[in-house]
């Protein structure tokens, strides 16, 4: 199978592509920079720009599916400016990436989408367990943000491509990520909840996202899924078992919401939201997580 990946280059991208080599696929990728274009065995990039909307059309001979993961990093102070760049980032990409299509007038031979989408979407709560079928509504940045994507990747289903959209959760890597910043502090025994140190974290281990999106397009999922891992936990839960793991000590107090937010600014929601986001749909369509556990997970990555 040949499939097309943008954000190949990113830290889900680069695992997925890994595994799909290996698995004997071809890639085609579609990178904004130029000097990441070069040729390898089974491997060719591609580029395009969704902010002057150039896009290299040979990208799509021969490709049966496409998985769809480009966006601006959310992680950076979210000024004016930075805030514009992660909507339009999603936004003009997606479109670019329908409307070429949509010119090539059937004359492709792609028939599944698996477009990344987050649990951002998702308002923050201690109360709630998130399913798919929850009705969003635009009451922060990340949720218009996120619905505005979503809405942007139905453009696949209407030009004819069966849509798997992957609400994705915390992704633990061995670089980089949410662990990446947490693990020098806790390597220290620094290591501290943020605030109440309660909300609930919908974390998922890379390689089970990368199982899911293979197995999205392999069993053909149409519609939107939960990309967690099946034992979300608290923050506090959280550091406690990165503490574990690494086999330090953890005894600080949770730091001061307010600290947070002097440090970082509104982007603070990231690590303050709580979000309790189930994996059951994923599950009864017969995905099995090979990382469901916090513990296990956190230590196949050190
Ligand atoms: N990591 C997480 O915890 C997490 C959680 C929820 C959702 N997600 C979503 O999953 C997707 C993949 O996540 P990731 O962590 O792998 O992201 P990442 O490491 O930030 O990589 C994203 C990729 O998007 C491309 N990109 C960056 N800025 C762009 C722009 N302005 N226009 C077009 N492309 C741009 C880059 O590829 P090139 O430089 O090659 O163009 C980059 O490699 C993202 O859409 C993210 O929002 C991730």
């Amino acid at each position: 199978m040949k499939v097309l990946i943008t954000g190949a280059t990113g830290l889900v991208g680069s695992t997925l592509v890994e595994k799909a080599l290996s698995l004997g696929h071809e890639i085609h990728f579609l990178t904004t920079q130029k000097s990441k274009l070069a040729e390898k065995q089974k491997m060719k990039g591609f580029y395009w720009n969704p902010s002057t909307n150039e896009l290299d059309e040979a990208c799509f001979e021969g490709v049966d599916a496409i998985v769809h993961l480009a966006g601006a990093s959310i992680s950076q102070r979210w000024t004016k400016k930075n805030k514009e760049s992660i909507s339009s980032s999603r936004i003009n990409g997606t479109r670019l990436l329908v409307d070429s299509i949509r010119r090539c007038n059937g004359k492709h031979q792609i028939k599944q989408v698996v477009a990344a989408s987050a649990i951002g979407i998702y308002p923050s709560s201690f109360e709630m367990i998130y399913t798919e079928d929850y009705l969003p509504k635009r009451s922060s940045f990340l949720e218009e943000v996120v619905m505005d994507w979503e809405q942007e990747e139905d453009g696949f289903s209407a030009v004819g491509l069966q849509l798997t959209k992957l609400r994705i959760g915390l992704v633990l890597t061995k670089r980089g990520g949410v662990l990446g910043p947490m693990k020098i502090p806790t390597w220290f025994g620094l290591g501290a909840a943020f605030g109440s140190g309660n909300q609930m974290q919908s974390w998922i281990h890379v390689d089970d996202l990368v199982g899911m999106i293979l197995t999205a397009i392999d069993q053909n999922w149409e519609g939107v899924f939960n990309a967690v891992s099946p034992n979300p936990v608290s923050q506090k839960v959280f550091t406690k078992t990165l503490a574990k793991a690494m086999e330090r000590i953890y005894f600080l107090p949770p730091i001061p919401k307010l600290f947070i937010r002097l440090a970082v600014g509104e982007m603070s929601t990231l690590v303050f939201n709580s979000q309790n986001v189930s994996a059951e749909k994923a599950q009864k369509e017969g995905f099995v997580f090979i990382h469901p556990e916090l513990l296990p997970a956190i230590k196949s990555l050190l």
